[in-house]
């Protein structure tokens, strides 16, 4: 405290000597400072402080849309946290219909995630999906994995999970082994 006492005086100093009035408060001597102004002018705020002033709020605001969408863009999906190994296990009920590298009743699945709907040139699609005009993530097939007719009434799928936990598996196992 002591030191900041020393240079509060200082500081009124060399605002003296550049021509400034004294007593200035903490934060005209920081916009003078900013400002650049002519000595003698930094009594009231004029327009080019304003616009300065202005400046800031938007670099600030600039910067916390940045962060706010850098942090949603990491966690965009607020579902459970998927297990590849437990999704392999759940994916054995899926095998009725698919596999990974064949059609089936429904079409195979290997890089599924990422993939567009209805894409496969060689299965046949229910109308629906391919109207349906979705790319597999994690959130669409989440959607799809509670209830298909949901995602695309009419699809030709009716198979669903109930738990979000085994959705997040099953989707985990599509996303890192099925590639
Ligand atoms: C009883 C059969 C059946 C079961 C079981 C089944 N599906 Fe399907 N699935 C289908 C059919 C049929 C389609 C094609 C839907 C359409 O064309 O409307 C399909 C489509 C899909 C698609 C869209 C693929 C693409 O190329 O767009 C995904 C993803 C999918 N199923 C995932 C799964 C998963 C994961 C499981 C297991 C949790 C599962 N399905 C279980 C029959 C089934």
């Amino acid at each position: 405290m002591g030191l900041l006492r020393l240079l509060q005086p200082l500081s009124r100093e060399a605002g003296r000597e550049a021509g400034l009035p004294p007593r200035l408060s903490r934060e005209r001597e920081e916009s003078s400072r900013l400002s650049a102004k002519k000595p003698g002018e930094a009594a009231g705020e004029g327009p080019y402080e304003a616009f300065l002033r202005r400046q800031e709020k938007y670099a600030a605001a600039v910067v916390l849309a940045c962060a706010i969408s850098a942090a949603l863009a990491k966690t965009s999906w607020a579902g459970p946290a998927g297990d590849a190994a437990r999704g392999e296990t759940l994916y054995e009920a899926c095998q009725d219909c698919h596999s990974l590298d064949k059609n089936d009743v429904g079409p195979r699945h290997r890089g599924v995630f990422g993939r567009k709907a209805a894409s496969l040139p060689d299965y046949d699609y229910s109308d629906a999906l391919k109207s349906a005009n979705i790319i597999w993530n994690e959130e669409t097939l989440d959607k799809w994995l509670t209830d298909p007719q949901a995602v695309a009434p009419g699809a030709k799928m009716f198979f669903h999970l109930d738990s979000p936990q085994d959705r997040a598996d099953v989707i985990a196992y599509l996303k890192e082994r099925a590639k």
